[in-house]
C-alpha cells in the first residue's frame, strides 16, 4: 500500500513500505496549476504510485517530473509517466537530459536546467541546484521550493527502517545508523566523499529550508540548516577520509 499524507500545504508525501529492503520509497506531489511530481519511483511501483498520485489529483494532468539523478527509484517510471499525461515532461539537470535521460527514459526531451534556473509551476517556484556527486551520480542536481522553503532531497538524509511520514525530530542518528550499515555491505560508498562535497551541503544548509523532502525515511519539517548541518557531520565522519 501506498500512503498519501500532506506535509505542508500542496505538497504531498507518496510513500511505499518495502520490507525486503527495509526502505520506504517516497514520491513528492506538488499540486499547481502545472503539477509536479519528484521521483516517479520504481518503474515496478507506477500503477502505485498513479493510484496514490489519483487521490490528489488526475494523474493525466501532471505536467513536470522532477528527480535527483538518473536511478530506479528516481525515474524508472518516466516513459509510463509521459504514456499516462500527454504533457509529462521530465526536468532535470543537463547532464542528465544529454547524457541519459533522452536516450533511455524520456518519450520526449526533458527540460533541462542551469544551476540557479527556476521553474514556475503557477504559485510555486523551484530552483534547480547542480550537485554532481551529491548524493551520487554526475548528473545529480535538487530542486529547491522557494515560496513554502522546500528542499527536495533525493538520497539525501537517507533513513533506513519505517518511519513515520513527518517529523520534526533529530534524525541524524537513524542517518549515521544507515550509512554505517551501508558502509559495512554491498552499498558502500553510497555518497562519495570529496574536496567539492562539504561546500556543496553547506549551500544546502544556506537555503534554510523549513521542509527537507527526503525519498527514504520520514519528510522533517522545522529547522532545515540544522538538520543538514547534523547530517553533514555524520557524513564526514562516516564517508570522510581518515
Ligand atoms: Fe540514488
Ligand atoms: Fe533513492
Amino acid at each position: 500500500m501506498t500512503s498519501v499524507t500532506e506535509v505542508a500545504p500542496d505538497l504531498f508525501r507518496l510513500c511505499t513500505w518495502i520490507p525486503e529492503a527495509d526502505l520506504q520509497f517516497c514520491q513528492f506531489l506538488v499540486r499547481d496549476d502545472e503539477p509536479l511530481l519528484y521521483h516517479t519511483g520504481m518503474k515496478g511501483l507506477f500503477p502505485l504510485v498513479r493510484d496514490a498520485v489519483a487521490q490528489v489529483l488526475d494523474p493525466k494532468t501532471v505536467r513536470w517530473i522532477g528527480f535527483s539523478h538518473f536511478e530506479d527509484d528516481e525515474c524508472g517510471s518516466l516513459r509510463e509517466w509521459q504514456e499516462l499525461a500527454p504533457q509529462a515532461t521530465p526536468v532535470c539537470s543537463f547532464v542528465g537530459k544529454v547524457v541519459s535521460v533522452d536516450g533511455y527514459a524520456a518519450l520526449r526531451p526533458a527540460r533541462a536546467m542551469e544551476d540557479g534556473e527556476v521553474l514556475l509551476t503557477g504559485k510555486h517556484r523551484f530552483r534547480l541546484l547542480r550537485t554532481p556527486h551529491l548524493p551520487h551520480c554526475w548528473e545529480a542536481s535538487l530542486l529547491f521550493e522557494e515560496t513554502q522553503r522546500t528542499l527536495f532531497c533525493s538520497d539525501l538524509v537517507h533513513q533506513g527502517g519505517e518511519h513515520e511520514a513527518v517529523t520534526s525530530a533529530d534524525v541524524t542518528g537513524r542517518v549515521a545508523k544507515t550509512l554505517r550499515e551501508y558502509e559495512a555491505g554491498p552499498f558502500a560508498s553510497y555518497v562519495p566523499w570529496t574536496a567539492k562535497t562539504r561546500p556543496m551541503l553547506e549551500r544546502l544548509v544556506a537555503l534554510e529550508p523549513r521542509t527537507l523532502a527526503i525519498m527514504h525515511g520520514s519528510t522533517v519539517t522545522g529547522d532545515g540548516a540544522r538538520t543538514l548541518r547534523d547530517v553533514t557531520s555524520v557524513m564526514e565522519e562516516i564517508l570522510g577520509p581518515r
